[in-house]
């Protein structure tokens, strides 16, 4: 082709400009702009503009951004241990030790996977909190919060497939007690625990079965369900925070809100977010090892055997009710009150509002006290007073440990609910916010007595005398 017929421009700016922008700088008229729009790798993820508040940084606290650049750092650094890694009893363990004293970086790559693995359910769940707290599960979002509710549910399922790969005692038997919550379904449980194991127990079969769904099955699902996510949150618009009076910033007289364009007011702030986090979770990495306990042996399990750390609320309340409803009833209707919640009738004026109003605040505030308190008085209650199967022997345990303890509590969570409403003179959105803000906590407060305060044959004991 002769030079006067080659179309690229001569200026090498213009030409980098274009190689990226797959075309030339556009005139800045309004055809233009759409032109920069639909070439633009950043805006198919976000729309061109957004609204000025939402740029503040204490309404999504960053949650939803690090929770996707957890699972970038979880895809990069995962791809780098697969090839060190063999899914064997074998070799797996190993090649956690080859890993850690042989490969360069190998134990730095281990600590970032493990790290960022842990703070993602860490993050996941603060962020179904912050979407709560501030109303952005309503219409036209209901749909986009029941996506967040199944990468909730992948990021565990992921931790926990990957929790057994090092085959070390702490791997072997969290998972095996992990497992044993499915054997209690009724029904099918115990199937299901056969076909997800491979087998009665854990063994060969159930480390290729979660190496499995650990490097494809889940990352392919998570990677296509935050997609759809995101693209929802582009479509729907991120909720738009306001002000206790109902105002906006910058608009506080009910008028137009302030948009500004995505690039550079939004990407800019991402990317020093994501570049501050990526550092903070490196230097944790540098710092503190991922664990790893003597090769898994399953003729000796350890005392306590704990389930892995986000299974610690659940391992409590089995401590406390019939396993039926401990492992699957009482999940189940956290899980299924969850998923109809966005479809419930709700005050669209309190949208983008933290906690909704100063009420709210206050009667959130007073739910967290009031698990703080009843929690561990009715833990202490059930280990050292009560024996509701040896006080009623004339009763099945599944009624007196099962149907009568969740009885009670129903009935006094219905009491809580009603003594809120006309105590505050709440509306319901309100009641029902300090209603979800105490079963939240009483489940942080049970996670943290089975990790801290449980030892020795899961026996109530001081955080010192457990580790
Ligand atoms: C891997 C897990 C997740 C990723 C990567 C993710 C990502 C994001 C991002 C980037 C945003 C916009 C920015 C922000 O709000 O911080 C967002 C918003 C949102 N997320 Fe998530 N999310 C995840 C899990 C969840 C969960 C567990 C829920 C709730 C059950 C949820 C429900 C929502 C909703 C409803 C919005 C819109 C909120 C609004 O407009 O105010 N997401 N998510």
């Amino acid at each position: 082709m002769s030079d006067e017929l080659d179309p690229r421009p001569e200026d090498l700016k213009q030409r980098v400009w274009e190689s990226i922008q797959r075309d030339e700088l556009p005139p800045r008229d309004d055809r233009g702009r759409m032109r920069v729009v639909m070439n633009n790798l950043v805006l198919h993820l976000h729309p061109s503009k957004v609204a000025k508040p939402t740029l503040k940084f204490t309404y999504t606290w960053g949650l939803g951004g690090l929770a996707l650049l957890l699972v970038l750092l979880l895809a990069i650094t995962g791809v780098m241990l697969m090839f060190v890694y063999t899914p064997s009893p074998e070799t797996a363990y190993q090649d956690m030790l080859r890993l850690q004293t042989e490969v360069w970086f190998g134990q730095l790559i281990r600590n970032l996977h493990h790290w960022s693995g842990n703070l993602l359910v860490v993050v996941a769940f603060l962020h179904l909190l912050r979407v709560f707290f501030t109303g952005g599960f309503r219409t036209p979002r209901e749909f986009n919060w029941i996506l967040g509710i199944i990468l909730l549910l992948l990021v565990i399922g992921a931790n926990f497939t990957g929790y057994l790969l090092p085959w070390d005692q702490l791997a072997y038997w969290a998972v095996t007690v992990g497992s044993s919550l499915l054997s209690y379904i009724p029904l099918i449980g115990e199937g299901l625990r056969s076909f997800l194991l491979g087998g009665p127990e854990v063994g060969a079969a159930t480390l290729t079965n979660f190496y499995g769904l650990h490097v494809a099955i889940i990352p392919l699902a998570l990677m296509g369900i935050v997609s759809f996510h995101i693209w929802r949150v582009r479509k729907d618009t991120l909720t738009v925070p306001h002000k206790l009076d109902g105002t906006v910033d910058g608009a506080p007289d009910g008028g137009q809100i302030e948009k500004v364009t995505t690039l550079p007011h939004l990407v800019s702030r991402e990317l020093v977010f994501a570049l501050v986090m990526t550092g903070a979770i490196l230097l944790w990495s540098l710092w503190v090892n991922a664990p790893l306990e003597a090769a898994a042996n399953p003729d000796h399990s350890p005392n306590p055997a704990k389930a892995a750390w986000y299974f610690m609320g659940l391992q409590e309340l089995l401590l406390h009710f019939h396993p039926v409803f401990g492992a699957i009833i009482i999940p189940a209707l956290g899980l299924g009150a969850l998923v109809i919640l966005p479809y419930q009738h709700f005050d669209l004026s309190a949208e983008g509002i933290w906690f909704r109003s100063r009420k709210g605040r206050r009667m959130a505030l007073l739910a967290v006290l009031a698990a703080l308190v009843a929690v561990p008085l009715l833990v202490l209650l059930d280990e050292y007073v009560l024996d509701l199967p040896g006080m009623l022997p004339s009763l099945p345990t599944i009624i007196s440990n099962g149907w009568l303890p969740l009885a009670a509590l129903a009935l006094l969570l219905i009491g809580y609910y009603d003594m809120m409403k006309r105590v505050f003179k709440a509306t319901a959105c309100e009641t029902r916010q300090s209603v979800f803000v105490l079963l939240v906590t009483a489940f942080i407060v049970l996670t943290i007595i089975g990790v801290a305060f449980r030892g020795e044959g899961m026996a109530l004991m001081l955080p010192w005398e457990v580790l």
